[in-house]
């Protein structure tokens, strides 16, 4: 990502520093299933998936390009006692290597980038969750003027994840939801 970009974001987060975000109703639906483990929120923003998943018992990673969100998920995940559950890095996700066989759940949420779906696959351990959910093509109908790059294809999670168990894939008139399993 240029520093132009990294720039925009960070100008973007503290513009919404006042908004609160609540964690992915995705998560809430599917919480039973959270057996505790290492997590990694990709492209995290300002942290409230990782900080829920923190106080359901997950070690957490969250990674983001932006040090202005991560500043403002530090101080909140400092806030709620879990700064020893978090590790919030700076990274750029297109250059940043996953490890493999590392994580118990992943979740991505309102960002995509298809280069990371193999390694994202790989990432999870036996067993591990993935969490999706983001954009697809049918946003176009409400802002023609939105990147087709950024959105999903209808069906696209359901194919790059076919090695996994499926437990929910719904798309509405504009998302793409999507939970699996190793
Ligand atoms: C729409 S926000 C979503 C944040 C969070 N997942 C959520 O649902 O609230 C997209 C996030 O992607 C991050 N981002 C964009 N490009 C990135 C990159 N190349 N590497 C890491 N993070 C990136 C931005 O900083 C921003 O926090």
């Amino acid at each position: 990502m240029s520093q132009k970009d990294r720039r925009r974001w960070d100008e973007k987060w503290l513009d919404s520093a006042g908004d609160r975000y609540e964690p992915h109703p995705l998560l809430l639906q599917y919480r039973t299933l959270l057996g505790g483990g290492e997590a990694l929120d990709l492209a995290c923003g300002k942290g409230q998936n990782a900080i829920w998943l923190a106080r359901q018992g997950y070690r957490v990673q969250g990674v983001d390009i932006s040090p202005v969100a991560l500043a403002m998920a530090r101080t909140e995940a400092a806030e709620q006692g879990l700064s020893d559950r978090i590790q919030l890095i700076t990274v750029d996700l297109d250059h940043w290597l996953l490890p493999a066989l590392s994580y118990d759940l992943i979740c991505i949420f309102r960002f995509l980038d298809r280069r990371l779906f193999t390694a994202i696959s790989m990432g999870l351990r036996p067993e591990g969750l993935l969490f999706c959910a983001t954009r697809h093509v049918g946003l176009l109908q409400r802002c023609p003027e939105a990147h087709e790059s950024f959105l999903l294809k209808r069906g696209e999670l359901a194919e790059a994840f076919s090695s996994l168990w499926v437990l929910h894939d719904v798309e509405n008139d504009e998302n793409s939801e999507f939970v699996a399993r190793k």
